[in-house]
C-alpha cells in the first residue's frame, strides 16, 4: 500500500496526515508480546503495521490477520508473520482506520473496498481499536454514504431494492472499471436521505438477498484513538452490552472447521 499522496498535497492533507501517524502510534502502547493482532486496511492503517513492523523488528513476537490483500502485503514487508483465520484461535487487539465515527461509537467503514473481512475481524477481536484524524470525527452518520458488499450475481437487483427502501445505491468503479473486493464480490455504494436513521437503514439493506455485509460498525470498537494537533485524543467506549458478542467461546460448540 502506498499512502495516498493526496494526503500530502495540501496544508490540511498534511496534517490529516500526521494525526493519522500519531493515532497509529499511540495504538502500539496497546500492543503486548505473542499477541495475535488483526490489521486493518487503508492510509491510516498503514501507520500502524509500519510501526507492528517496528515491534516485530525489536524483538515482540506478534502474529497477524489481515483485512485485505493489500495489508497482507504490506505487513509481510514488514516481515510481520500472517497466519489465516483458521490458525488464529483469538485475535486479541484489531486496529483499523475508518471512513467517518459519530458521538454514539458507531462508524461508517468499507471506502477501501474490505469492509467484510474487517467486519469479521472486528467481531472476532478481544479489543478493536479505530484510529483516525479529526477529520473522521461527525455529529451523526446520517446521509453519509455506505458502501454495502453484495455478490456480484445480485449487485443490480440489490441497488433496485435500495431504491425501494427510499435510498440510491451505485456500483462502485476504480479507475473507470468495475470495482471487485478481494472476495470478487461487487461494492454498492449506498446514500439515504438525512432524515433516516442510519443504523435502521443499514440493518435494511443487510435484509437484502445477495447483500453480504454494510459497512455500518454498530459500536464495535473498544476506543478511539483521534490524532488532534494537540496531541492523541483517546475515546473509551463505555457500551458494555457489545463485549459478549466478541470473540466468544460458545460452551460445549467446537470451534473450528473440519
Ligand atoms: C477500508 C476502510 C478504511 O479503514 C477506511 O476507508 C479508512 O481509510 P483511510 O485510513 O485511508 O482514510 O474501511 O475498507
Amino acid at each position: 500500500i502506498n499512502v495516498n499522496v493526496t494526503d500530502i498535497s495540501d496544508e490540511s492533507g498534511y496534517i490529516a496526515a500526521l494525526g493519522k501517524e500519531a493515532a497509529a502510534k499511540a495504538a502500539a502502547a496497546w500492543v503486548r508480546d505473542e499477541m495475535t493482532v488483526g490489521l486493518g486496511t487503508g492510509s491510516t492503517a498503514y501507520y500502524f503495521i509500519q510501526e507492528a513492523g517496528a515491534m516485530v523488528r525489536a524483538g515482540i513476537r506478534l502474529r497477524a490477520v489481515v483485512t485485505s490483500e493489500a495489508t497482507g502485503k504490506l505487513a509481510a514487508s514488514f516481515h510481520i508473520p500472517v497466519i489465516p483465520p483458521e490458525e488464529a484461535q483469538t485475535v486479541d487487539l484489531a486496529v483499523d482506520g475508518v471512513d467517518a465515527v459519530d458521538t454514539d461509537f458507531c462508524a461508517v467503514k468499507g471506502g477501501g473496498g474490505a469492509l467484510l473481512r474487517e467486519k469479521i475481524v472486528a467481531w472476532k477481536a478481544k479489543q478493536v481499536i479505530w484510529i483516525m484524524d479529526e477529520s473522521k470525527r461527525v455529529k451523526n452518520l446520517a446521509g453519509f454514504p455506505l458502501p454495502v458488499e453484495v455478490l456480484p450475481f445480485a449487485a443490480s437487483w440489490a441497488a433496485d431494492a435500495v431504491k425501494e427502501l427510499g435510498g440510491n445505491a451505485v456500483c462502485r468503479q476504480r479507475d473507470g472499471k468495475s470495482f471487485f473486493t478481494d472476495n470478487g464480490n461487487r461494492i454498492l455504494d449506498v446514500v439515504f436521505p438525512k432524515d433516516r436513521d442510519p443504523r435502521l437503514a443499514a440493518e435494511a439493506v443487510r435484509q437484502i438477498p445477495g447483500v453480504l455485509e454494510t459497512g455500518f460498525f454498530d459500536r464495535m470498537c473498544s476506543r478511539i484513538l483521534i490524532g488532534t494537533t494537540g496531541g492523541v485524543r483517546e475515546l473509551v467506549n463505555p457500551n458494555k452490552e457489545k463485549a459478549p458478542l466478541q470473540g466468544r467461546t460458545v460452551p460445549g460448540w467446537k470451534n473450528g472447521c473440519v
